[in-house]
């Protein structure tokens, strides 16, 4: 059961490089200053108190190292980490086996966390203010229920959607970090270190055009990385510099800002089909074929980050910058024409 619970969303060959490249501890995580700074403060506080960590909750966009943060936290703590995910505890007795096989001090991270059904999170309540798991006994009239003590653990929550959490979970978390997407020049610094850890050579430029290019988010720049490095090694004589780097990423269709093939179908239509007027979420995903959430998680925060849309009470609308970026005349410049 136990294997079934500790997730692995990514291939393995893609899981081991992916992993290669994540940072182990605090000082060569790269980016989220704020963030960084007050787990340092936060982590060596509980150390010298000989206390585990308070339970941390982080939220954010997809590809920003909430796991990777896990796994810091776990390692600086000097502490055993143990990886799950929402969807992947169904039963609230598959939560009960996780946490009665934790020690003392251990990190338990559960991704998507706002995906647990109810039921696993009534469980986890008491788990996480009292360490303590209540386990009713029987059923009907004679059920009993008593209360085993579990280690003092440390959980760590990673969400896309904050909103999403039920208020009772999130009071329960003592540490709330917001991550953000990262600049170009953060980007560049972690597609140096990761070029250097997979032995391909990346001058500035490349390393800028890579990074320009990943939408704010290091998954992304690593994922690119890979490709070009591809590119490189059979087309570009094993070295990623500016014309290496363009030519690999125009061959995967992604434009200078990072757009991709659904970030462009998306605008097109809002700007096309919908003639620049506000238009709602499900009806943006009907129109482009795309899924809800994944537009909401994956796609919108950029956009809006690069204030090519924005989000009004009536729908989301195109903004000129996007209009721009997509060769049409602002609907907002657009003029009634004399008659
Ligand atoms: N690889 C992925 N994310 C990273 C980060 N924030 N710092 C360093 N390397 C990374």
């Amino acid at each position: 059961m136990e294997d079934r619970l500790i997730s692995s969303s990514m291939r393995e060959e893609d899981a081991k490089t992916e992993y290669s490249l994540r940072p182990h501890n605090l000082d060569s995580y790269i980016g989220q200053d704020a963030v960084k700074e007050h787990m340092r403060i936060y982590i060596e506080a509980a150390k010298n108190r000989g206390e585990p960590l308070d339970h941390a909750l982080l939220y954010g966009p997809p590809g920003l190292g909430k796991t990777t943060l896990a796994g810091i936290i776990a390692n600086e703590m000097d502490v055993s980490l143990r990886v799950t995910s929402g969807p992947a505890i169904s039963h609230a007795g598959d939560l009960a086996a996780l946490l009665t096989n934790l020690s003392p001090g251990d990190v338990l991270f559960i991704d998507e966390i706002h995906r647990l059904n109810a039921n696993v999170e009534e469980v986890l309540y008491p788990a996480m203010e009292d360490f303590a798991l209540d386990i009713i006994i029987g059923k009907g009239p004679s059920a009993r229920s008593i209360r085993l003590d579990l280690p003092r653990f440390t959980l760590v929550g990673a969400t896309t959607r904050m909103g999403m959490l039920t208020s009772p979970l999130r009071d329960r978390f003592g540490i709330k970090e917001q991550l953000e997407l990262y600049s170009v020049e953060a980007l560049t610094t972690i597609v140096t270190r990761s070029a250097e850890i997979l032995r391909i050579a990346v001058d500035d430029e490349g390393a800028v055009e890579i990074a320009s290019r990943a939408r704010g988010t290091p998954r992304i720049a690593n994922r690119l990385l890979r490709r070009v490095r591809d590119f490189a090694e059979v087309r570009a004589g094993g070295v990623i510099d500016l014309a290496a780097a363009q030519e690999g990423l125009s061959m995967l269709a992604i434009d200078e800002l990072g757009l991709d093939a659904v970030d462009r179908r998306m605008l097109e239509t809002m700007i096309v089909k919908f003639e620049g007027r506000p238009v709602g979420l499900d009806t943006i995903a009907a129109a482009t074929g795309e899924d809800a959430t994944t537009i909401e998680d994956v796609y919108e925060p950029y956009l809006l980050q690069l204030g090519f849309i924005a989000r009004t009470p009536r729908g989301r609308i195109v903004m000129p910058a996007g209009y721009r970026h997509m060769n049409y005349v602002p609907r907002q410049e657009q003029t009634k024409l004399e008659v």
